[in-house]
């Protein structure tokens, strides 16, 4: 397919590629993930999961998409017509992801507007969970919507929808800036984290595994799902980002380059916020496993405190943190939406910009519920289902396909016929045997727990709604399967 455009070079592809892993998933998710689960031990989790499937699937979806020159669904359906719902499916939990990452992004927004008069004053948690979000007592208590987040949703998707404007070209462009500024205010950050006082708690917290945690399912799911989280894989992305390659690159070392540039930025981010939970326990006197439960709104509370107690220059840095947040976030959020994207016009043949609109329109509309005085506790509840079920179940399900009826010796032939590092045995290993095994026990395992008890102790009912979402995908999948499938077949196969 020619018009599918193409990357203006490497530098570009391995930009966007980053720029996608690299978000709101390293300074935002990874930190309060990695604080309810144990802290160091947690750590220790992510480096296996990342080595056993997180960098073994990126290859993997790098490739195909490569290879078939398609999106997820039209990968997919080249494997075999019928697994093209399963490319859906993986679209589905993209665009509800999506709706609350733009979310995040909307307090982010807001921030960046307080941040010009430092308006969380000294109490950050009060804030950011009463002034900002308006939080109710739960998630069947809706409350309002703030006018602030409102605005910040619509900017939010004004801008996601003028980066992919038309494409690779300039998702290409916008990359130089969203991927290198957020690391430099980073550093200056983290070196502020870690000098407060009484950090050094929060930094044994983080950096000392507990290995008896380590027997804890619960901790490696969150560590795998926070893997492919981050890394954008088991969505609809990488696909679509290894399609715009060009015919011959080097596949695997451009993978490495994604992965090891996303890993170190979540665990420097790390560092600045339990550098700030050490100062912040020894300030209250609270011990740090008891702050550790603050889940989704813990970077938009320590954050702020750590602006505060910069020496000087704090309103410029607050600026430049929520300038950051956004410029990190927003790569990443077009990347969804690209994928979601790509793969409706490459099934209805849509134009890139009516589609880029349709899909934004039906976001924001989403993204409401989020925004509302219960969005945090849905926030979390849909998370907690898209990435503990629907993303680990995304990536066994990809392994099992690929790996096993597609044939890892077919992936491995393509990608080692590219320039650079080859793969060999060891990734076969994991992708046909290891990563299926491991992901399954751990999802049967989770399954049993919610069985036993609700996620968090949040009620029933709003569980299952949560739960319910996982559910409506696959029929509406099946429906844009159908439907389209005229379409399909009056084109000539590839
Ligand atoms: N990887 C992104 C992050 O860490 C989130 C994301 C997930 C982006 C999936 C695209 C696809 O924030």
């Amino acid at each position: 397919m020619d018009n599918r455009g193409q990357w203006e070079s490497r530098t570009s592809f391995v930009l966007a590629a980053i720029g996608s892993a690299i978000g709101l998933g390293n300074i935002w998710r990874f930190p309060y993930i990695c604080a309810n689960n144990g802290g160091g031990a947690f750590l220790v989790a992510f480096l296996v999961a990342l080595a056993t499937a997180g960098i073994p699937i990126l290859i993997m979806e790098l490739s195909m998409g490569h290879k078939f020159q398609k999106a997820a669904s039209g990968t997919m359906a080249s494997i075999k017509p019928k697994f093209e719902i399963l490319g859906w499916i993986v679209v589905g939990i993209a665009f509800i992801i999506t709706t609350y990452y733009a979310a995040v992004m909307s307090w982010a927004f807001k921030y960046l507007w307080d941040a010009f008069s430092l308006a969380w004053g000294e109490n950050t948690s009060d804030f950011f969970y009463k002034d900002t979000l308006g939080l109710t007592s739960g998630p069947l208590d809706f409350g309002g919507i703030k006018i602030s987040l409102l605005i910040g949703l619509v900017l939010t998707w004004i801008s996601i929808v003028a980066c992919i404007w038309k494409g690779p070209e300039t998702v290409g462009k916008v990359v130089y800036a969203t991927v290198f500024i957020p690391w430099i205010i980073l550093i200056i950050l983290v070196i502020r984290g870690v000098t407060l006082e009484g950090a050094s708690v929060g930094l044994l917290y983080y950096l000392k595994p507990t290995f008896s945690k380590l027997l804890e399912g619960k901790v490696w799911l969150a560590a795998y799902t926070q893997v492919f989280f981050s890394l954008s894989i088991g969505f609809a992305i990488m696909f679509a980002y290894g399609s715009y390659l060009p015919k011959k690159t080097e596949l695997v070392t451009n993978a490495y380059i994604v992965a090891l540039g996303d890993s170190l930025t979540a665990f420097f981010g790390g560092l600045a916020v339990f550098g700030a939970l050490g100062y912040l326990s020894t300030q209250t006197g609270t011990p740090i496993t008891e702050l550790k439960a603050s889940g989704p709104g813990l970077a938009f509370v320590v954050y702020p405190m750590i602006i505060n107690q910069l020496p000087m220059l704090n309103t410029l840095f607050g600026i430049l943190f929520f300038l950051m947040l956004l410029t990190l976030g927003i790569d990443s959020a077009f990347s969804l939406v690209e994928g979601v994207a790509a793969a409706i016009r490459d099934k209805f043949g849509w134009s890139h910009k009516a589609t880029n609109i349709g899909t934004a329109a039906v976001g924001f509309t989403f993204g409401l519920l989020f925004i509302s005085g219960a969005g945090l506790y849905w926030l979390d509840i849909i998370d907690y289902f898209m990435n503990f079920f629907g993303l680990a179940l995304a990536c066994l399900i990809e392994c099992i396909v690929i790996g096993w009826i597609f044939k890892t010796t077919n992936v491995m032939k393509h990608v080692n016929a590219m320039p650079g590092f080859k793969i060999g045995k060891v990734w076969e290993i994991m992708i046909k045997f290891v990563a299926p095994v491991i992901l399954s026990a751990l999802l049967l395992t989770e399954i049993i727990a919610r069985i036993k008890a609700p996620y968090e102790g949040y009620p029933r009912a709003a569980e299952l709604m949560g739960a319910s979402v996982m559910f409506v995908i696959i029929p509406v999948a099946a429906f844009i399967m159908t439907n389209a499938k005229a379409k399909t077949e009056s084109e000539t196969p590839d």
